[in-house]
Protein backbone atom coordinates (compact mmCIF):
# COMPACT_ATOMS: atom_id res chain seq x y z
CA UNK A 1 0.00 0.00 0.00
CA UNK A 2 1.26 3.37 -1.11
CA UNK A 3 2.83 5.29 2.17
CA UNK A 4 0.93 8.56 1.37
CA UNK A 5 -2.25 7.24 1.35
CA UNK A 6 -4.84 8.85 4.32
CA UNK A 7 -8.52 8.18 5.01
CA UNK A 8 -11.21 10.67 6.17
CA UNK A 9 -14.17 9.64 7.32
CA UNK A 10 -17.54 11.74 6.80
CA UNK A 11 -20.26 11.07 9.92
CA UNK A 12 -22.50 9.72 7.82
CA UNK A 13 -21.05 6.36 7.90
CA UNK A 14 -17.94 6.14 10.80
CA UNK A 15 -18.81 2.18 11.96
CA UNK A 16 -17.70 1.30 8.33
CA UNK A 17 -15.08 4.11 7.74
CA UNK A 18 -13.63 2.14 11.00
CA UNK A 19 -13.78 -1.00 9.58
CA UNK A 20 -11.93 0.08 6.05
CA UNK A 21 -9.40 1.60 8.36
CA UNK A 22 -8.80 -1.89 10.24
CA UNK A 23 -8.94 -3.84 7.30
CA UNK A 24 -6.13 -1.68 5.85
CA UNK A 25 -4.29 -0.91 9.31
CA UNK A 26 -4.11 2.82 8.32
CA UNK A 27 -5.44 4.79 10.82
CA UNK A 28 -8.42 7.70 9.99
CA UNK A 29 -6.57 10.72 9.77
CA UNK A 30 -7.40 13.38 12.51
CA UNK A 31 -10.38 15.78 11.13
CA UNK A 32 -13.39 17.48 12.74
CA UNK A 33 -16.17 17.74 10.53
CA UNK A 34 -18.73 19.39 12.35
CA UNK A 35 -21.31 22.43 12.05
CA UNK A 36 -22.07 26.11 13.00
CA UNK A 37 -24.54 26.71 15.41
CA UNK A 38 -26.89 28.15 12.69
CA UNK A 39 -26.15 24.74 10.89
CA UNK A 40 -23.52 25.44 8.42
CA UNK A 41 -21.17 22.38 8.01
CA UNK A 42 -17.33 23.15 8.37
CA UNK A 43 -14.50 20.93 7.91
CA UNK A 44 -11.04 20.83 9.36
CA UNK A 45 -8.40 18.60 8.73
CA UNK A 46 -5.93 18.38 11.42
CA UNK A 47 -3.14 16.69 10.10
CA UNK A 48 -1.12 17.31 6.94
CA UNK A 49 -2.46 16.08 3.42
CA UNK A 50 -0.04 18.27 1.31
CA UNK A 51 1.12 16.12 -1.31
CA UNK A 52 -1.19 12.77 -0.17
CA UNK A 53 -3.09 10.27 -1.54
CA UNK A 54 -6.60 10.97 -0.10
CA UNK A 55 -9.87 9.29 0.11
CA UNK A 56 -12.71 10.77 1.95
CA UNK A 57 -15.17 7.76 3.29
CA UNK A 58 -18.87 9.27 3.32
CA UNK A 59 -22.12 7.65 2.04
CA UNK A 60 -24.78 10.39 1.04
CA UNK A 61 -27.64 8.77 2.67
CA UNK A 62 -30.48 10.22 4.81
CA UNK A 63 -29.72 12.77 6.02
CA UNK A 64 -28.77 12.81 2.32
CA UNK A 65 -28.64 16.60 2.22
CA UNK A 66 -26.31 16.71 4.69
CA UNK A 67 -24.19 14.36 4.00
CA UNK A 68 -23.52 15.34 0.68
CA UNK A 69 -22.81 19.26 1.86
CA UNK A 70 -20.27 17.37 4.34
CA UNK A 71 -18.87 15.39 1.60
CA UNK A 72 -18.38 18.40 -0.69
CA UNK A 73 -16.99 20.56 2.18
CA UNK A 74 -14.22 17.99 3.71
CA UNK A 75 -13.39 17.69 -0.62
CA UNK A 76 -12.87 21.55 -0.77
CA UNK A 77 -11.04 21.63 2.84
CA UNK A 78 -8.80 18.71 1.07
CA UNK A 79 -8.32 20.31 -1.79
CA UNK A 80 -7.22 23.85 -0.31
CA UNK A 81 -4.53 21.62 1.66
CA UNK A 82 -3.10 20.61 -1.64
CA UNK A 83 -3.78 16.88 -1.41
CA UNK A 84 -2.02 15.23 -4.71
CA UNK A 85 -5.30 12.90 -5.52
CA UNK A 86 -8.61 12.92 -4.00
CA UNK A 87 -10.86 10.17 -4.25
CA UNK A 88 -14.40 10.67 -2.94
CA UNK A 89 -15.53 7.00 -1.41
CA UNK A 90 -19.23 7.14 -1.54
CA UNK A 91 -20.49 3.33 -0.87
CA UNK A 92 -24.06 4.78 -0.99
CA UNK A 93 -24.58 7.12 -3.75
CA UNK A 94 -28.08 8.73 -2.99
CA UNK A 95 -29.70 10.64 -5.78
CA UNK A 96 -28.70 7.70 -7.70
CA UNK A 97 -33.00 7.08 -8.65
CA UNK A 98 -33.12 10.32 -10.24
CA UNK A 99 -30.82 9.75 -12.48
CA UNK A 100 -33.30 10.72 -15.87
CA UNK A 101 -36.18 13.43 -16.66
CA UNK A 102 -39.69 11.12 -15.31
CA UNK A 103 -41.21 13.88 -16.87
CA UNK A 104 -41.44 17.67 -18.36
CA UNK A 105 -40.06 20.36 -15.76
CA UNK A 106 -38.03 17.36 -13.87
CA UNK A 107 -34.22 17.35 -12.70
CA UNK A 108 -31.75 15.03 -13.88
CA UNK A 109 -30.12 15.27 -9.70
CA UNK A 110 -28.12 12.51 -10.41
CA UNK A 111 -26.56 14.15 -12.45
CA UNK A 112 -26.46 17.76 -10.66
CA UNK A 113 -24.71 15.61 -7.56
CA UNK A 114 -22.04 14.79 -10.09
CA UNK A 115 -21.39 17.83 -11.22
CA UNK A 116 -21.01 18.79 -7.34
CA UNK A 117 -19.05 16.68 -6.16
CA UNK A 118 -16.73 17.08 -9.52
CA UNK A 119 -16.54 20.58 -9.28
CA UNK A 120 -15.79 20.22 -5.44
CA UNK A 121 -12.14 19.01 -6.63
CA UNK A 122 -12.16 15.17 -6.45
CA UNK A 123 -9.80 13.21 -8.69
CA UNK A 124 -11.85 9.66 -9.28
CA UNK A 125 -14.98 8.55 -7.59
CA UNK A 126 -15.27 4.53 -5.78
CA UNK A 127 -18.75 3.84 -5.20
CA UNK A 128 -20.83 0.44 -4.87
CA UNK A 129 -23.53 -1.22 -6.99
CA UNK A 130 -24.69 2.19 -8.26
CA UNK A 131 -28.80 2.21 -8.82
CA UNK A 132 -27.86 2.71 -12.84
CA UNK A 133 -24.29 1.70 -14.12
CA UNK A 134 -24.56 4.64 -16.29
CA UNK A 135 -24.82 7.41 -13.58
CA UNK A 136 -20.78 6.74 -14.17
CA UNK A 137 -20.64 8.98 -17.44
CA UNK A 138 -22.49 11.66 -15.64
CA UNK A 139 -18.68 12.37 -14.01
CA UNK A 140 -15.94 13.08 -16.59
CA UNK A 141 -13.21 11.44 -14.25
CA UNK A 142 -12.81 8.26 -13.19
CA UNK A 143 -15.51 6.04 -11.44
CA UNK A 144 -15.23 2.40 -9.91
CA UNK A 145 -18.28 1.02 -8.84
CA UNK A 146 -17.93 -2.36 -7.28
CA UNK A 147 -20.36 -5.17 -7.18
CA UNK A 148 -21.51 -6.97 -4.29
CA UNK A 149 -20.83 -10.20 -5.62
CA UNK A 150 -18.00 -11.13 -3.25
CA UNK A 151 -19.63 -10.26 -0.55
CA UNK A 152 -23.59 -11.72 -0.82
CA UNK A 153 -22.19 -14.55 -3.11
CA UNK A 154 -20.28 -16.88 -0.55
CA UNK A 155 -22.96 -15.95 1.89
CA UNK A 156 -25.67 -17.35 0.02
CA UNK A 157 -23.52 -20.44 -1.05
CA UNK A 158 -22.93 -21.05 2.59
CA UNK A 159 -26.21 -21.08 3.93
CA UNK A 160 -28.47 -22.89 1.24
CA UNK A 161 -25.92 -25.41 0.37
CA UNK A 162 -27.78 -28.34 -1.70
CA UNK A 163 -31.06 -26.62 -1.66
CA UNK A 164 -32.98 -25.79 -4.83
CA UNK A 165 -32.55 -21.96 -4.78
CA UNK A 166 -33.81 -19.04 -7.50
CA UNK A 167 -32.14 -16.07 -8.06
CA UNK A 168 -35.24 -13.47 -7.90
CA UNK A 169 -34.96 -10.14 -9.50
CA UNK A 170 -38.27 -7.98 -7.97
CA UNK A 171 -38.46 -5.90 -10.73
CA UNK A 172 -37.01 -6.03 -14.76
CA UNK A 173 -34.30 -3.22 -13.78
CA UNK A 174 -32.71 -5.46 -11.85
CA UNK A 175 -32.81 -8.65 -14.48
CA UNK A 176 -29.09 -8.10 -15.04
CA UNK A 177 -27.82 -7.84 -11.66
CA UNK A 178 -29.72 -10.89 -10.86
CA UNK A 179 -28.83 -12.96 -13.58
CA UNK A 180 -24.73 -12.17 -13.58
CA UNK A 181 -24.99 -13.17 -9.87
CA UNK A 182 -26.96 -16.67 -10.92
CA UNK A 183 -24.45 -17.22 -13.06
CA UNK A 184 -21.42 -16.95 -10.72
CA UNK A 185 -23.12 -20.02 -9.04
CA UNK A 186 -24.65 -21.34 -11.40
CA UNK A 187 -28.41 -21.03 -10.58
CA UNK A 188 -31.62 -20.47 -12.47
CA UNK A 189 -33.46 -16.74 -12.28
CA UNK A 190 -36.72 -15.08 -12.29
CA UNK A 191 -37.68 -11.77 -12.41
CA UNK A 192 -41.02 -10.19 -11.52
CA UNK A 193 -42.69 -8.25 -14.14
CA UNK A 194 -43.84 -4.93 -11.79
CA UNK A 195 -46.22 -1.79 -12.75
CA UNK A 196 -46.15 1.10 -10.82
CA UNK A 197 -49.72 2.66 -11.02
CA UNK A 198 -48.92 5.60 -8.58
CA UNK A 199 -45.44 7.31 -7.43
CA UNK A 200 -44.29 5.48 -4.73
CA UNK A 201 -46.82 2.21 -4.38
CA UNK A 202 -45.59 -1.08 -6.05
CA UNK A 203 -47.33 -3.51 -7.63
CA UNK A 204 -46.71 -6.68 -8.53
CA UNK A 205 -48.09 -8.45 -11.80
CA UNK A 206 -46.50 -11.77 -12.31
CA UNK A 207 -43.54 -13.69 -12.08
CA UNK A 208 -41.46 -14.58 -15.09
CA UNK A 209 -39.86 -17.87 -14.06
CA UNK A 210 -40.64 -21.18 -12.10
CA UNK A 211 -39.97 -20.89 -8.47
CA UNK A 212 -41.99 -24.20 -7.38
CA UNK A 213 -40.91 -25.51 -4.20
CA UNK A 214 -37.60 -23.77 -4.57
CA UNK A 215 -36.16 -21.27 -2.56
CA UNK A 216 -36.34 -17.45 -3.30
CA UNK A 217 -33.52 -15.07 -3.01
CA UNK A 218 -34.20 -11.68 -4.07
CA UNK A 219 -31.56 -9.55 -5.23
CA UNK A 220 -31.57 -5.99 -5.54
CA UNK A 221 -29.34 -2.49 -5.25
CA UNK A 222 -32.08 -0.74 -3.24
CA UNK A 223 -34.64 -1.57 -0.31
CA UNK A 224 -36.23 1.65 1.13
CA UNK A 225 -40.06 1.33 1.76
CA UNK A 226 -39.83 -2.19 1.29
CA UNK A 227 -43.01 -2.01 -0.69
CA UNK A 228 -41.15 -3.83 -4.09
CA UNK A 229 -39.41 -6.82 -1.78
CA UNK A 230 -42.73 -7.47 0.18
CA UNK A 231 -45.12 -7.25 -2.49
CA UNK A 232 -42.68 -9.44 -4.56
CA UNK A 233 -42.24 -12.01 -1.70
CA UNK A 234 -46.18 -12.39 -1.60
CA UNK A 235 -46.00 -13.00 -5.53
CA UNK A 236 -43.32 -15.88 -5.44
CA UNK A 237 -45.44 -17.65 -2.57
CA UNK A 238 -48.80 -16.80 -3.92
CA UNK A 239 -46.71 -19.14 -7.10
CA UNK A 240 -45.72 -21.97 -4.62
CA UNK A 241 -41.99 -20.50 -3.82
CA UNK A 242 -41.12 -23.05 -0.37
CA UNK A 243 -39.57 -19.95 1.41
CA UNK A 244 -38.24 -16.04 0.42
CA UNK A 245 -35.39 -14.21 1.33
CA UNK A 246 -33.55 -11.50 0.50
CA UNK A 247 -30.26 -9.79 -0.47
CA UNK A 248 -29.85 -6.10 -1.08
CA UNK A 249 -26.92 -3.62 -1.36
CA UNK A 250 -28.24 -0.27 0.26
CA UNK A 251 -30.59 -0.56 3.45
CA UNK A 252 -32.51 2.80 2.86
CA UNK A 253 -35.45 1.44 5.05
CA UNK A 254 -36.99 4.86 5.58
CA UNK A 255 -40.19 5.03 7.73
CA UNK A 256 -41.93 2.10 8.74
CA UNK A 257 -39.88 -0.76 6.58
CA UNK A 258 -38.19 -2.45 8.82
CA UNK A 259 -41.64 -3.00 10.59
CA UNK A 260 -43.37 -3.68 7.06
CA UNK A 261 -40.64 -6.88 5.95
CA UNK A 262 -40.82 -8.16 9.68
CA UNK A 263 -44.71 -8.99 9.09
CA UNK A 264 -44.06 -10.31 5.09
CA UNK A 265 -43.14 -13.18 3.35
CA UNK A 266 -39.61 -12.20 3.65
CA UNK A 267 -38.24 -14.73 6.04
CA UNK A 268 -34.45 -13.47 6.36
CA UNK A 269 -33.04 -10.44 4.51
CA UNK A 270 -28.83 -9.56 4.16
CA UNK A 271 -28.35 -6.37 3.66
CA UNK A 272 -24.80 -4.23 3.66
CA UNK A 273 -23.39 -1.91 5.64
CA UNK A 274 -23.07 0.80 2.99
CA UNK A 275 -25.74 2.95 5.45
CA UNK A 276 -25.37 3.24 9.09
CA UNK A 277 -27.84 0.92 10.64
CA UNK A 278 -31.10 2.30 12.61
CA UNK A 279 -31.59 0.94 15.79
CA UNK A 280 -34.13 -0.63 14.27
CA UNK A 281 -32.35 -2.48 11.60
CA UNK A 282 -30.07 -3.15 14.59
CA UNK A 283 -32.58 -4.85 16.69
CA UNK A 284 -34.17 -6.90 13.57
CA UNK A 285 -34.65 -10.39 13.89
CA UNK A 286 -35.23 -10.77 10.29
CA UNK A 287 -32.41 -8.06 8.65
CA UNK A 288 -28.69 -8.86 8.95
CA UNK A 289 -25.73 -6.89 7.90
CA UNK A 290 -22.42 -8.13 5.77
CA UNK A 291 -19.70 -5.46 6.08
CA UNK A 292 -18.53 -4.37 2.87
CA UNK A 293 -14.91 -2.87 4.35
CA UNK A 294 -13.01 -5.69 2.91
CA UNK A 295 -14.35 -5.14 -0.74
CA UNK A 296 -13.79 -1.19 -0.34
CA UNK A 297 -10.67 -1.18 1.69
CA UNK A 298 -8.93 -3.64 -1.14
CA UNK A 299 -10.40 -1.03 -3.65
CA UNK A 300 -8.48 1.99 -2.22
CA UNK A 301 -5.21 0.14 -1.52
CA UNK A 302 -5.51 -1.08 -5.37
CA UNK A 303 -6.18 2.16 -6.40
CA UNK A 304 -3.63 3.73 -4.10
CA UNK A 305 -0.92 1.28 -5.55
CA UNK A 306 -2.17 1.74 -9.43
CA UNK A 307 -3.40 -1.76 -9.42
CA UNK A 308 -6.40 -3.39 -11.61
CA UNK A 309 -10.21 -3.31 -9.23
CA UNK A 310 -11.62 -5.21 -12.08
CA UNK A 311 -9.64 -8.36 -11.52
CA UNK A 312 -10.96 -8.41 -7.97
CA UNK A 313 -13.68 -9.31 -9.32
CA UNK A 314 -12.44 -12.17 -11.48
C1 LIG B 1 -35.95 0.31 -8.04
O1 LIG B 1 -35.70 0.39 -9.23
C2 LIG B 1 -34.92 -0.14 -7.05
O2 LIG B 1 -34.06 -1.10 -7.58
C3 LIG B 1 -35.59 -0.67 -5.78
O3 LIG B 1 -36.32 -1.84 -6.13
C4 LIG B 1 -36.52 0.34 -5.18
O4 LIG B 1 -35.87 1.57 -5.02
C5 LIG B 1 -37.00 -0.15 -3.83
O5 LIG B 1 -37.87 0.81 -3.29
P1 LIG B 1 -38.98 0.39 -2.25
O6 LIG B 1 -38.30 -0.46 -1.19
O7 LIG B 1 -39.48 1.70 -1.71
O8 LIG B 1 -40.05 -0.36 -2.96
Amino acid sequence: MSKDLQLIAGNSNRLLAEAVSSYLGQPLTKASIRRFSDMEVFAEILENVRGKDTFVIQSTSYPANDNLMELLITIDALRRGSARRITAVIPYFGYARQDRKTGGRTPISAKLVANLITAAGVDRVLTMELHAGQIQGFFDIPVDNLVISPIFLPDIEKRFKGEKIVLVSPDVGGAVRARAMAKRIDADIAIIDKRREQAGVSEVMHVIGDVRDSICIMVDDIVDSGGTLCNAAAALKAKGAKAVHAYVVHGVLSGGAVARISSSEIEHMVISDTISATEAVRVSETIEQLSVAPLLGEAIKRISEEQSISALFN
